[in-house]
């Protein structure tokens, strides 16, 4: 090893410790030392360092924190222990009866509650081994979740590093969007012409389940961890104990935590909260209350999806009252009219609202809501506004009775509401909404993924009549996109690559693309997968779907309607001819070189196949498998129990994968 090498390594170590330090100051406790030119030198030299040695980045290497390659899907992992949920309490009365089941269950000893903020947005799971930030998880069905380890890494405040001792160690906490970075992700959208996102919680879900953490990198995610899931070797007897060691080992812990005796003073608490609420940065939906003592906790133990030591307080919706100015009709994708009333704006819940969903028209009855009618609007959880109630009282004699249209409002055509449906549609597959929608959804991320055909050129492109349906996209030129209003000669030169990169998209990508009722992602996937190419799937008959474990009759049912439809079928065929591709590339025939030039250690015992197929896996792909770890291996595989290996990897600057992120590199 050169003398200059080393040197190298030393300085890397050490610019990797400072960066930590700095961004656990700024991120954690908000109280950074350093300006953020001071910084971005760091970072920059660290950078330069791993550029000329790139045997020396780790996983845990805060330039890795948006490393990770965009992946086709996610992998699943199982918790250490189960990710529970909480039961909830809307009223004083079920906060009375918590208190008097949980003072049942510990005979008369004192208790204590700790209330902290209930944070609105995803409950995720991180993993530590030895220190190391090693897999981090949504909450999935409880048990098994799905591993989101790149794009947890892109929040700053989670550390790569813990700052105390903990064998195997996993935490629990809540990833959130700051309100006033929703605000902004929403105006940029709207700018966009890209369609709005509900609330903040959805908007963190949708980045956490970004394919590439580039783009959730972009999002500012933040977490507070309010728990410990599993650790190992040490004892911990309560709660805030458990609060102060996450903190010491360098978590996001949420400051306004407080501590009660009595349920009475818990119950004033929650009330405090309801309207101070606003004032905080982030939605809270409600207020967490938690019994202290471990020891408690155990003897109280757990229904199947709560525990009875903890209850959540939700605070009632934000209620108002307005007036229905009219009810409009919008169009969606699949041609479902959806009524909506424009209020006069009110304010809730610190927003001003117009406008709130009526659902369908069965609920407009039900309600008997009418144009000109008072009504109570509300907003829970920050989501979509909707009417509660009218106020009957408050009639004059002058509202109308609404009723839906006979025709779609769009296009004219008829519409229908078909039998044991709520859902009244448009019945043309040429109606410019349902095209509009169909567009939308053909180039979005995760069907065609075409890159900068977003809402607004849509809309411009079927204006100029330039595109009525999604094979027009493949017969555009040049000359017309240029002709576009605010599109440069740059844009319209990319936009036309992307178009054309699109024609290479998987089959898996296309089916899910066309926007058939029902088939979402992951159908089209299955579905690509079992028939391998587009003709097989148009010809297969019901039978031959419902015989895929995953397919049901309604799905079968969808896709033999979609295709059985003239117009669908002409549109695939102009795509086809357009030379999109219409066949799933197999794994085994792939000539798909994923890991062409990289070699692979493998330690240890692997979960979901022998060895023996772990390097098949790789060989296949064109990656080579070697017996010992070098310089030049690039990752060692590291199942349970791993040799010496794993040390001599952990020396070497050797990236190490578990088997999850392991899978993931394969796409399996
Ligand atoms: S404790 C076993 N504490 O609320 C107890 N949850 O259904 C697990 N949440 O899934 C939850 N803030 O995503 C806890 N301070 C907090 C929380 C919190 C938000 C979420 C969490 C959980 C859901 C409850």
């Amino acid at each position: 090893m050169d003398a200059e090498y080393g040197k190298a390594r030393l300085r890397v170590e050490e610019l990797r410790r400072e960066i930590e330090e700095h961004d656990y100051r700024y991120y954690v406790f908000d109280d950074p030392v350093i300006s953020d030119e001071e910084y971005d030198r760091l970072i920059r030299e660290l950078e330069r360092y791993e550029k000329l040695y790139p045997e020396l980045i780790t996983p845990f290497s805060p330039t890795q924190r948006v490393g990770g390659k965009p992946g086709q899907g996610f992998a699943t992992v199982a918790h250490m222990a189960p990710m529970l949920s909480l039961a909830n309490a809307f009223s004083n009365e079920e906060l009375n009866d918590f208190d008097r089941r949980v003072r049942a269950a510990v005979s008369g000893e004192k208790v204590e509650y700790v209330v902290e903020p209930k944070i609105d947005g995803l409950a995720v799971s991180l993993r530590y081994t030895d220190g190391n930030f090693i897999l981090g998880a949504t909450r999935g069905d409880g048990e098994i979740g799905e591993d989101i380890t790149n794009n947890l890494k892109t929040i700053k405040s989670i550390p790569l590093h813990l700052r105390c001792y903990a064998a195997r160690l996993e935490v629990r906490g809540e990833v959130y969007m700051a309100k006033e970075t929703f605000a902004r992700l929403n105006n940029a959208r709207s700018e966009a012409g890209e369609q709005l996102l509900a609330n903040p919680r959805n908007a963190a879900a949708g980045s956490l389940r970004q394919l590439d953490p580039r783009v959730a990198a972009q999002r500012s995610l933040n977490i507070f961890i309010y728990g410990i899931g599993f650790i190992e070797d040490i004892t911990i007897q309560s709660h805030t104990q458990a609060l102060k060691f996450l903190k010491d080992a360098g978590f996001r812990v949420n400051p306004l935590i407080d501590v009660f005796d009595e349920i009475s003073d818990v119950i004033a608490y929650c009330r405090e909260w309801q309207g101070k609420r606003f004032a905080l940065p982030y939605v809270i939906d409600g207020l967490v209350i938690k019994v202290n003592s471990l020891g408690q906790q155990e003897r109280l133990g757990a229904t199947m999806k709560s525990p009875r030591w903890a209850v959540a307080f939700k605070f009632p919706p934000e209620q108002a009252m307005t007036k229905v100015k009219k009810i409009i009709v919008r169009v969606g994708r699949t041609g479902v009219l959806t009524p909506t009333a424009v209020l006069e704006p009110v304010l809730l819940a610190g927003t001003r609202v117009t406008r709130a969903t009526l659902h369908n028209e069965d609920l407009i009855k039900l309600k008997d809501i009418r144009i000109g009618d008072t009504v109570i609007a509300q907003k829970a959880g920050d989501v979509i506004p909707e009417v509660v109630e009218v106020i009957k009282e408050k009639r004059t004699g002058q509202e109308e009775i609404w009723r839906m249209p006979e025709r779609c409002p769009v296009c004219g055509s008829q519409t229908v509401r078909p039998e044991g449906e709520a859902a009244v549609r448009c019945t043309s597959m040429a109606c410019p909404a349902q095209s509009r929608e169909g567009l939308i959804h053909f180039a979005s991320r995760n069907a065609m993924d075409i890159i900068g055909l977003g809402p607004a050129i849509i809309d411009q492109l079927l204006e100029a009549k330039l595109i009525n349906d999604p094979s027009g996209l493949y017969n555009l030129s040049y000359e017309d996109l240029i002709s576009l209003e605010r599109l440069g000669p740059k844009s319209a030169r990319n936009l036309l690559d992307a178009i054309n990169k699109s024609k290479e998209n998987s089959l898996a990508r296309f089916v899910f693309a066309l926007g058939i009722r029902h088939v979402g992602e992951k159908a089209a996937r299955i579905l690509a997968d079992h028939f391998g190419t587009l003709d097989n799937l148009m010809a297969a008959k019901e039978e031959e779907m419902t015989a895929i474990p995953e397919i049901g009759p309604k799905i079968a049912e969808s896709i033999r309607d979609f295709f059985a439809v003239e117009q669908n079928r002409r549109i695939i065929d102009k795509l086809v001819r357009a030379g999109v591709n219409t066949f799933e590339k197999r794994k085994d025939q792939t000539g798909n070189k994923l890991l062409a030039g990289l070699t692979f250690v493998i330690t240890g015992t692997l979960g979901g196949y022998t060895r023996q197929e772990a390097q098949e896996f790789i060989r296949e792909r064109g990656g080579n498998v070697s017996s010992s770890v070098s310089r030049s291996t690039d990752f060692l595989v590291c199942g349970e129990n791993p040799g010496s290996k794993y040390e001599k990897a952990f020396a070497l600057g050797v990236k190490v994968l578990n088997e999850e992120q392991f899978k993931a590199m394969l796409g399996m």
